[in-house]
C-alpha cells in the first residue's frame, strides 16, 4: 500500500506521530538574559503545531551554560526556568503533535567572544579559514568527559520532567559529539579514541546514561552525519558503523544529516546536480542504512516537493520528512502539501548583491533564525526580507570578526 503524508507512524515505546512532517532542528536563539526560553518560543512552536507537522525538534538546547553555540542559545542543566520549559512544551498540545528536545555540546564550534577555552577530544583548531572566528581548544580530562555524560542524563531527565516528549542527541554538524566520532578531530590515544570503536564510546556512554535517566519508556533519537565531507573526516563507512552500534542499543530514531561548520553540507553546499534532482541530499546514504537496520529514519535537508516526499517514503529509504528552512517561511507547509501532495515551495536566495558576502554561511543562517524571530513576535515570516538585515544582525551579535577575510 503505498505511504501518504499523513499516514501515522507507530515508533517504539508506544509513541505515535500523527503523520510524517518531522520539524528539524532551528536553532531559535530565543532564550532570555539567563539563557531560559522566551515566551516567543511558545508562540513559535503553537504557529508550527498549527501548520501540521507531526514531531517539532527544538533547536539546539545547550547542556552547560559555559559553552554556548550562539549568544541566544537556550540552556538547560538544572531547575532553573522549569516553568518556561513547561510553557514550551505544552504549546503544541492542542493539535496532537510531540515537541522534542534536541540537546548539544558545541565542543570547539564556539564563536570566541563566548568562550575563552573551548574544549574537544583534542588540540585540533577548525581549519578551513575559521580560525579568526574560533579558538583552538585544550583537550578534555577523562573526568571532564564523564562529567559531560552525566550532564547530557541530567538535561534528557530535566526535558521529561518538564513535559517534553522525547529527546534528540546532536551528534551531527561538527560539534561535540561528532568531533569524538571524527578521525580528523579526535586524536586521543586513550579509551575515547584511537579506532572507530573508541571514538563512538563517548556517544555510546551518553546515550546509556540518557537513557538510565529518563526510564525505558520514553524516546531518545539522535542526528547524525552521513558523513563530515571532510578529507580524514567521519565517513559514510564510519558513520554505518556508528549506526549500527546505536541501533543495537535501541534508539527510537535516527535521523540522518551531513557536513560541519568547515563544509556545510546540511545546508546543501557542493550537492551534486544529481542529488539535487531526488531533492533530499542525503537518501542515497539513507538507503544503505535502511539495509543494515531497522530502527525507524528521519532524512533532512534538501526537501522541497510533495512528490519527492512521497518518492522518498515509499522507496523505504525514509519513514519521516526532515524539514528545516521551508518551516521558517511556511509554518503550514505540511498542511498545504497534506492537502495537494502535488505541491511544492520555493526557498528565497536573499542576495546583498556581493557575491563574497553571499557566500558567508553565517548570514545565510541569520537570515533563517530571522524568520524564526519575527514568527515568536507573532509576526508573518517575511521571504523578502533583505539580506542586509542578516549582515546588520551578524554585525551587532558577533562583531566585524564574522566578516574578516577567510584564509582557506
Ligand atoms: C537557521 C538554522 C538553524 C539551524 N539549527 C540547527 C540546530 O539547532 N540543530 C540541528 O541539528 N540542525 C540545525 N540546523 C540544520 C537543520 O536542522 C537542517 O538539517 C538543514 O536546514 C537542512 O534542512 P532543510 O534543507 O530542510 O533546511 C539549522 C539550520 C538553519 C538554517
Amino acid at each position: 500500500m503505498r505511504i501518504s503524508l499523513d499516514d501515522g507512524f507507530d515508533l517504539a515505546r508506544r509513541v505515535h506521530i500523527k503523520n510524517r512532517f518531522f520539524k528539524s532542528a532551528l536553532s531559535e536563539q530565543l532564550g532570555d538574559k539567563d539563557h531560559g526560553p522566551r515566551p516567543d518560543l511558545s508562540t513559535l512552536y503553537r504557529l508550527w503545531a498549527e501548520g501540521g507537522s507531526g514531531l517539532l525538534m527544538t533547536g539546539n538546547v545547550m547542556i552547560d551554560r559555559r559553552f554556548l553555540g550562539e549568544p541566544g542559545n537556550v540552556v538547560l542543566e538544572d531547575e532553573r526556568h522549569l516553568e518556561e520549559f513547561g510553557a514550551w512544551a505544552e504549546s503544541a498540545s492542542e493539535h496532537d503533535c510531540q515537541v522534542w528536545m534536541q540537546l548539544n555540546h558545541p565542543g570547539k564550534q564556539i564563536p570566541s567572544f563566548l568562550c575563552s577555552e573551548p574544549v574537544a577530544p583534542s588540540v585540533v583548531p577548525l581549519g578551513h579559514g575559521l580560525g579568526h572566528l574560533f579558538k583552538t581548544p585544550r583537550a578534555l580530562t577523562e573526568e571532564e568527559i564523564l562529567e559531560i555524560v552525566e550532564r547530557f542524563a541530567t538535561s534528557a531527565a530535566l526535558a521529561r520532567e518538564a513535559g517534553f516528549a522525547g529527546v534528540q542527541i546532536h551528534a551531527a554538524h561538527g560539534y561535540l559529539i561528532n568531533q569524538f566520532l571524527s578521525p580528523h578531530h579526535n586524536r586521543r590515544e586513550d579509551a575515547w579514541g584511537g579506532d572507530a570503536t573508541k571514538r563512538r564510546r563517548f556517544l555510546l556512554e551518553v546515550y546509556r546514561s540518557m537513557r538510565a535517566s529518563v526510564g525505558e519508556d520514553y524516546p531518545i533519537g539522535i542526528k547524525l552525519n552521513s558523513a563530515d565531507f571532510l578529507r580524514g573526516g567521519f565517513s559514510e563507512q564510519d558513520s554505518m558503523a556508528v549506526v549500527e552500534a546505536i541501533a543495537a542499543e535501541d534508539i527510537d530514531l535516527i535521523e540522518i544529516s551531513g557536513g560541519t561548520y568547515e563544509s556545510p553540507a546540511m545546508i546543501g553546499h557542493r550537492v551534486k546536480e544529481s542529488t539535487r534532482q531526488r531533492e533530499a541530499y542525503f537518501l542515497a546514504y539513507a538507503e544503505e542504512v535502511r539495509q543494515l537496520v531497522e530502527t525507524p529514519l528521519v532524512v533532512t535537508g534538501g526537501f522541497r516537493s510533495g512528490p519527492a516526499m512521497l518518492a522518498a517514503l515509499n522507496s523505504g529509504a525514509t519513514d519521516f520528512i526532515g524539514l528545516g528552512r521551508p518551516l521558517a517561511i511556511e509554518p503550514d507547509l505540511p498542511k498545504r502539501l497534506m492537502a495537494d501532495p502535488t505541491g511544492h515551495i520555493d526557498l528565497p536566495r536573499p542576495t546583498t548583491g556581493f557575491k563574497s558576502v553571499d557566500r558567508m554561511v553565517i548570514l545565510d543562517l541569520s537570515w533563517w533564525e530571522l524568520q524564526l524571530r519575527r514568527m515568536g513576535r507573532g509576526m508573518a515570516p517575511k521571504a523578502d526580507l533583505s539580506a542586509w538585515r542578516s549582515v546588520w544582525t551578524t554585525l551587532s551579535e558577533l562583531g566585524v570578526a564574522a566578516f574578516r577575510r577567510r584564509r582557506a
